[in-house]
């Protein structure tokens, strides 16, 4: 029997970091000690508060039992009472707010409670790559918004062809932005909204990073408005919590049915002992802030590294990444550099973005994750030196 990739399966790549992951293993090989800024994983342990909850909970459902498939009532209050001191907005537990396993899943099968074949959704670019994936699985099309430095990461919806707007259905942001770390204003949201609200077009913002901020909080969209509007948030990088697969969805009650209606179908929830865990990691703020402190101590010292070999350096004010320019090389070549020379392992631009008409807007960059420890991070702003 032949065993057929689908063309969505068969369309997706990978081969630039087949090609780096060769280099790194040829030099793990030769016993070169390699420090890793790719993936963006918090390799800090989840505080032990946490953990411990989490045992405890798991004696407290003893017989396991499906939990409910949209979250727990515990854990929706939780979510609306974080919101409400985190965001100053009152949100309704049950018609406002679901849990998801993680956004990653939620992000990707979100389009299919809202999409038919053909319709559009405007997909940031560089950009998470669950929005057009989940956008092509569900048998839309993904309408490529980029984020240019020339536009300071935003994108510039007057390039959004008229014809592109009637057929859209759902428009992606995300701020504080993984790659590009830029962060968002009150007025960008409502320029955002302002065009989905006149096109009839679901806002949906993923703030996966919202508490990840060096100076003034991150602000949410719900804010601004809910109407229209979905947010994706989750624990995983505010508490270190990315194995726990726990995160959530608030705003638009018409929206949030539709999707508790499609994760019905889908999975069947988060276990109730995870989501004991995520309650009492959302009411402690001080394990947050004292990984902000680290994320922007590591920020600092690279910062000043790059600064030292003469790159133009842009201080993130959140997220757990620098979105570096490269110079008068292209991402990728910079980062084969930083490995052959540096034992350095970070990510070139592109992956994070799709080539439209021959232009890829992240070519000139790579994605440093700050996920290695502060001692290892100081090691490679030494390193780095090398490339003077
Ligand atoms: C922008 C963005 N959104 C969503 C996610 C998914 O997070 P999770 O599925 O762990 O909640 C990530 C993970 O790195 C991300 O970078």
């Amino acid at each position: 029997m032949k065993i057929k990739p689908s063309k969505n399966i068969e369309a997706i790549g990978g081969y630039v970091f087949d090609e780096i992951n060769k280099i790194k293993e040829d030099l793990i090989k030769k016993g070169v000690d390699i420090i890793d800024f790719g993936v963006g994983d918090p390799t800090t342990p989840t505080p032990e508060f946490i953990r411990e909850q989490t045992k405890k909970s798991i004696d407290k459902y003893k017989a396991s039992g499906y939990p409910i498939t949209t979250g727990n009532e515990n854990y929706l209050n939780a979510i609306a009472k974080y919101c409400k001191k985190r965001f100053n907005i009152d949100l309704n537990p049950q018609t406002q707010i679901m849990s998801n396993l993680g956004s990653k899943e939620a992000i990707f099968n979100f389009p299919n409670a809202f999409l038919n074949n053909g319709d559009v959704v405007l997909c940031p670019n560089p950009g998470y790559p669950a929005y057009d994936r989940g956008t092509l699985f569900a048998g839309g099309k993904p309408y490529y918004m980029n984020l240019t430095q020339d536009n300071d990461f935003y994108p510039d919806f007057n390039l959004i062809p008229d014809d592109i707007l009637k057929k859209s259905k759902i428009m992606w942001l995300n701020y504080p932005n993984n790659p590009t770390t830029q962060i968002a204003t009150k007025e960008f949201y409502k320029e955002a909204l302002d065009i989905c609200h006149d096109n009839n077009i679901i806002l949906s913002s993923d703030e996966a990073y919202s508490e990840i901020y060096f100076d003034e909080p991150a602000i949410s969209l719900l804010e601004i408005d809910t109407e229209g509007v979905i947010v994706f948030n989750s624990l995983s990088k505010r508490s270190a919590m990315t194995g726990y697969r726990i995160a959530w969805t608030a705003g638009d009650e018409n929206i949030i049915s539709l999707f508790k209606k499609l994760k019905a179908n889908i999975d069947s929830g988060t276990p109730n002992f995870i989501q004991d865990a995520a309650i009492t990691a959302l009411g402690d703020e001080a394990h947050v802030e004292k990984m902000r402190n680290e994320y922007k101590q590591k920020r600092d010292i690279l910062i000043s590294a790059f600064d030292q070999i003469d790159l133009a350096v842009k201080k993130p004010e959140a997220t757990i990444y620098i979105w570096q320019k490269t110079g008068n090389i292209n991402g990728i070549e910079f980062t084969k550099q930083l490995l052959e020379k540096c034992g350095i392992v970070v990510s070139p631009g592109e992956i994070f973005a799709n080539t439209i008409d021959d232009i890829n807007p992240a070519d000139n960059f790579v994605r440093v994750a700050l996920v290695p420890s502060i001692e290892k991070t100081k090691e490679a702003a030494e390193r780095l030196l090398k490339l003077k």
